[in-house]
């Protein structure tokens, strides 16, 4: 499904809220994903503590919202913006294409939780889609 002009429109409006808050955000986002799909645990087994207060996921959620926040800045080359994110995704991290859809779950919920006077059904759907191409992008390089 590609993303229509729409689309891109209402990712970019949300997003602009979103990405200044990029710790607090990717935190939740990536603590619940922990909390509520357990067995995501297993690809952050060395980080000591998994909660969203911890430092290490605030820092790892941090990370994972500015990423895509650069692909929002790119919307129209999303391929090369995370080309070497894929790789590593792939190559390296090896993680299972499934839990990108987690992920993606976890993120959308988060927004709504943050901005649910912006979070209207059109708007969910823009970022949908938008995190399905992001995952897609990722999940791309697995051989
Ligand atoms: C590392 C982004 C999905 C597991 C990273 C890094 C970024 C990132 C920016 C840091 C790369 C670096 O330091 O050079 C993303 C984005 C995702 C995503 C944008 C999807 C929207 C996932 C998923 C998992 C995962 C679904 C597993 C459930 C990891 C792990 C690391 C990592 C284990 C290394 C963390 C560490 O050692 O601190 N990711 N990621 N990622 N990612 Fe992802």
């Amino acid at each position: 499904m590609s993303l229509t002009a729409t689309d891109k429109a209402h990712v970019k409006a949300i997003w602009s809220k979103a990405g200044g808050k990029a710790e607090e955000i990717g935190a939740e986002a990536l603590g619940r994903m922990l909390e509520v799909f357990p067995q995501t645990k297993t690809y952050f087994s060395h980080y000591a503590d998994l909660s969203v207060k911890s430092t290490q996921v605030r820092t790892h959620g941090k990370k994972i919202i500015d990423a895509i926040t650069s692909a929002v800045n790119h919307i129209d080359e999303i391929t090369g913006t995370l080309s070497s994110l894929s790789t590593l995704h792939a190559n390296t991290l090896r993680v299972d294409p499934a839990n990108f859809k987690l992920l993606s779950h976890t993120i959308l919920v988060v927004l709504a939780l943050y901005f649910p006077a912006d979070f209207t059904p059109e708007v969910h759907l823009a970022v949908d889609k938008f995190l399905a191409r992001v995952s897609h992008v990722l999940t791309d390089k697995y051989r």
